[in-house]
C-alpha cells in the first residue's frame, strides 16, 4: 500500500434503516496522516457513516476499504478482528456503551494494551498504562474506579486512553471532546496533536464544535440529510462556506462580541415567586 494512497476509501456507501435513509450514496477518501472533520446537523448521518467504517453497521450498498482491505463485510476470525482493530479504532459518542461496567479504568485500558502490545510484557504494559492515564488526566482515584462512579467526562477520558492504547493507524472520534470542560478539552486536543506527530495517526473527527474542527483537521466534509453538501480544506470551508447550509452552521455559533437580540415579545422576568 503506497503512502500516498488514501488510507480510507468509501465508494457509493449508503445505509437505510427501514424507511429512513440515514446515509445516501456517498464517496469519501481520507488521506493518510491527516485529519478529516465531519460536521453537520443532528441526524445527518455522521455516526452511521462512522459505524459503517468501523464495521458496527453493515452498509446497504457500496464499499469501504482501509489500507486497501475491504471492510464492508464482518470479520470472520479473531485474527482478522484484531488486525482491523489495530488499523482503526473509534471513540463512540456514548462512552458507556464501550466500557465494561465491572472493569476499573486501569483494567479497561490494560485489556487493550495486553491484546495489541503483548511485546511490552507485564512491566512494559504497567508503565504504558500509567503514561496513558497521565496523558488523559485520570487521577489515582479515577484509575481504580468503575465507570458508574465516574463523571461523563472522566469516562470519556478512559475511552480515549483505551483507543490510544491500541496505537491504531486511524482513530475516529465521534463527539469525543464535546462532554469535556474547556481545560480538559484543550488538553485532549493537544494530546491528539502530539500523538499525531509522534505516530502519524490519521483522525476522523465528528464534531458539532467548529472551533475543535478548525484546530484538529485539514479537510472537512459537511453532511446534511445523509449527503455530503460541501467539502474542502477546513480553513477555506469554515472561513468562506459556499453552501447555504454551511453558512447557517457557521452563523449559528456565538462569537466573541455576540450579543443576544432583544425581543419585545418576551415578557420581562417577574420577581421570583415566594414558596409558601
Ligand atoms: N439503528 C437505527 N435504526 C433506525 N434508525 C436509525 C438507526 N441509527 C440511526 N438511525 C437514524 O438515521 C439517521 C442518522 O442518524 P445518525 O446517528 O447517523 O446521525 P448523527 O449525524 O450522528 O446525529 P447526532 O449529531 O445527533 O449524533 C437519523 O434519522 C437516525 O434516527
Ligand atoms: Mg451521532
Amino acid at each position: 500500500m503506497s503512502e500516498t494512497e488514501p488510507i480510507i476509501q468509501v465508494s457509493g456507501l449508503s445505509k437505510r434503516f427501514g424507511s429512513v435513509t440515514a446515509v445516501q450514496p456517498l464517496d469519501l477518501s481520507v488521506t493518510r496522516h491527516t485529519s478529516l472533520g465531519i460536521v453537520g446537523e443532528s441526524g445527518s448521518g455522521k455516526t452511521t457513516l462512522a459505524n459503517m467504517m468501523i464495521g458496527r453497521v453493515r452498509p446497504s450498498k457500496g464499499s469501504i476499504t482501509v489500507n486497501g482491505n475491504d471492510r464492508s463485510r464482518p470479520a470472520n476470525t479473531a485474527v482478522e478482528r484484531r488486525r482491523r482493530a489495530k488499523e482503526l479504532q473509534m471513540v463512540f459518542q456514548d462512552p458507556y456503551s464501550s466500557l465494561n461496567p465491572r472493569y476499573t479504568a486501569e483494567q479497561s485500558i490494560l485489556e487493550v494494551l495486553k491484546l495489541h502490545h503483548p511485546e511490552l510484557g507485564s512491566h512494559g504494559c504497567t508503565a504504558r498504562l500509567a503514561e496513558l492515564c497521565d496523558l488523559v488526566g485520570l487521577d489515582t482515584r479515577q484509575r481504580t474506579s468503575q465507570p458508574f462512579s465516574l463523571s461523563g467526562g472522566q469516562r470519556q477520558r478512559i475511552v480515549i486512553a483505551r483507543a490510544l492504547a491500541a496505537t491504531p493507524e486511524v482513530l475516529i472520534l465521534d463527539e469525543a471532546v464535546a462532554a469535556l470542560d474547556v481545560s480538559i478539552q484543550a488538553q485532549i486536543i493537544n494530546l491528539l496533536l502530539d500523538i499525531r506527530s509522534e505516530f502519524g495517526t490519521t483522525y476522523v473527527l465528528i464534531s458539532h464544535d467548529l472551533a475543535v474542527v478548525r484546530q484538529l483537521t485539514e479537510e472537512v466534509v459537511v453532511m446534511r440529510r445523509g449527503q455530503v453538501v460541501e467539502r474542502g480544506r477546513t480553513s477555506l470551508v469554515l472561513s468562506d462556506p459556499q453552501h447555504q447550509y454551511t453558512q447557517q452552521l457557521k452563523e449559528s455559533i456565538p462569537r466573541p462580541g455576540w450579543k443576544p437580540v432583544h425581543r419585545d415579545d418576551i415578557p420581562e422576568p417577574s420577581a421570583p415567586t415566594q414558596l409558601a
